[in-house]
């Protein structure tokens, strides 16, 4: 089959959500839906459980798990659907944001009793910041939960969406009777069985017939009329440009655990959800149809057994066909690799293939030449935009506990930060090491990981800092970017790339800063026009 059409069938996606709505639910039954597993319960949570073990154990154990779910693919209705795993856990924030670049687009999972929480207000405004196109699905309507148009509206001023409902509830909770599908106008009814796959559809495309009221009940198809006219009155009309260019969200209604409105998603999903797109490097803008490969890592994980340190870096496939056993140019080393064994995933398998398309993502075994953000080329030089740091909250000294160990001390944290478990910065004043990180979660995991894989010991001191700031100097030459230098000194670090940051000790500090030396512009990101 050749590239275009290769390329029309592909959606790849991430799920989002606060901790315990229902991702991991969704996914799965999502997985159902396309066949690619036999029986709920296939798919592992990856979340951190809270207080059953000690923190690091977990944290091994999620990693186990989400070796095998950080790619699930699936095919429905002919579509080759790339679902891309994003942890949940707030500490482990900044992989998913580094995910998110890798997307087409995503589903948004909000439980209908919480509404929006925190986590998930973090990752759509990433989402809106690149214009990524949105889906909302509201979940748990087979509980008691809050109005819906309350929360359409909570949806619109917390996340600063613009909404349009494209199927609409039943009832909720004790009285839930099923979902009205406004995308393609049916009716779907709630059994209450929770162990029924796909409910009979009925279709509906009147709701003026008077049959609704021998369905649903008088009190319900009254309700119900109202509602959708109050929605036709209230939101827009679904645009699927407007959807494509982030600026509008349908939002369907559901429960994940009963299967109840996931088709819907998934057959709405499939037709509107954007094919593979561009993606914009520094040199151009590069479109998935060209035919010479390119793509970029995005995540790197690293194996399980010690002994063997390989590691596996994720590329999302930007444009072409990657081959198998083809030379490709590592940009960033100026070298030439060869994969013999590349890995496409299945659901929850990979298996090594021969050819994958632009959409696709490949897991490439790498033995320490990949850090997040490398970009392959079949030649030319590329650099993929848009996998910024963003400023830690945490931040600690590192110091080697085993003087005997410097070395395996060093590799380890070195290799440690390509795999973005957090982020090193060098003071310039003295060349002390900083760890600064998304959760304190990760000072355990560097210190386990350190010792377990690469045989070192390290201690931590703590390092009061508020944030981050990465310096851009309107002219590096000018008298206020010295003085700022030299005011700043024991301040100042370079992060992993070399850049310049200002490592703020307060709120206070940074508005005084900025105040005191406006030709210098401080970033809590390390990306900036
Ligand atoms: P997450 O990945 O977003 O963290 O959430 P996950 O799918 O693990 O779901 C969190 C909890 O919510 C699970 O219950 C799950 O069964 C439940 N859940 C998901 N969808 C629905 C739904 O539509 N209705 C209801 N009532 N519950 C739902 P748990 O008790 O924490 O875990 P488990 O023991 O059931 O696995």
């Amino acid at each position: 089959m050749d590239l275009i059409t290769e390329i029309a069938k592909r959606r790849t996606f991430g799920i989002i959500s606060h901790p315990d709505a229902g991702k991991t639910t969704l996914t799965e039954k999502l997985l159902l839906f396309g066949g690619a597993i036999q029986e709920a319960g296939a798919v592992k949570s990856n979340k951190i459980k809270k207080g059953a073990t000690s923190d690091f154990m977990e944290i091994e154990r999620q990693r186990g798990i989400s070796v095998a779910t950080s790619v699930l693919a699936f095919i429905y209705r002919d579509k080759k659907i790339n679902i891309l795993d994003t942890p949940g856990h707030k500490d482990f924030a900044e992989d998913t944001f580094r995910t998110l670049t890798a997307v087409d687009s995503v589903i948004v999972v909000i439980d209908v009793a919480k509404g929006v929480e925190e986590q998930t207000e973090k990752l759509v405004q990433v989402c809106r910041m690149r214009n990524i196109p949105m889906i909302v699905f509201i979940n748990k309507l087979d509980r008691e939960g809050k109005d819906a148009f309350d929360l359409l509206d909570e949806v619109e001023q917390k996340l600063g969406l613009k909404v349009t409902p494209l199927s609409f509830p039943i009832g909720m909770g004790y009285d839930f009777k099923g979902i009205y599908n406004i995308w393609e106008k049916n009716i779907n009814l709630f059994s209450g069985d929770n162990k029924k796959d796909i409910e009979d559809t009925i279709a509906f495309d009147d709701v003026n017939n008077p049959e609704l009221e021998k369905m649903i009940g008088d009190d319900a198809a009254t309700d119900l009329r109202d509602n959708l006219e109050l929605v036709r009155e209230v939101y827009p009309a679904f645009d699927n440009d407007a959807y494509r260019n982030g600026e509008l969200q349908p939002v369907f209604f559901g429960s994940a655990l009963n299967n109840f409105g996931v088709r819907e998603l998934l057959d709405c999903f499939i037709d509107i959800a954007p094919v593979p797109q561009p993606k914009n490097a520094e040199e151009r803008l590069v479109k998935p149809e060209e035919s010479k490969f390119s793509g970029f890592v995005f995540k790197i994980h690293a194996n399980m057994d010690p002994k063997h340190r390989d590691r596996l870096a994720f590329v999302k496939i930007v444009s072409g066909t990657f081959e198998r056993n083809k030379p490709y140019l590592h940009v960033r080393n100026k070298k030439k690799l060869k994969f013999s064994s590349p890995n496409a995933f299945f659901a929850e398998k990979k298996e090594i293939v021969d050819v994958s398309y632009a959409g696709d993502i490949v897991g490439l075994h790498d033995t320490g030449n990949f850090k997040i953000g490398d970009t392959l080329t079949e030649g030319e030089v590329l650099n993929y935009k848009g996998i910024p740091s963003f400023s830690p909250e945490h931040f600690r000294y590192i110091n080697n506990a085993d003087p005997m160990k410097a070395k395996q001390m060093a590799k380890g944290v070195d290799q440690l930060m390509d795999e973005g478990v957090a982020q090193l910065f060098t003071l310039d004043l003295n060349g002390r090491k900083v760890i600064g990180t998304v959760g304190a979660l990760q000072y355990e995991v560097i210190q386990y990981r350190l010792e377990h894989e690469y045989g070192a010991k390290c201690s931590y001191e703590n390092f009061p800092i508020h944030k981050a700031c990465w310096v851009d100097p309107e002219d590096e030459k000018n008298d206020e970017f010295a003085e700022f230098k030299r005011v700043k000194q024991k301040f100042l670090a370079k992060d992993k790339q070399g850049q310049l940051v200002f490592l703020a000790d307060s709120a206070f500090s940074i508005q005084m800063t900025q105040q005191k030396y406006p030709s210098v512009k401080l970033h809590f990101t390390s990306e900036f026009e």
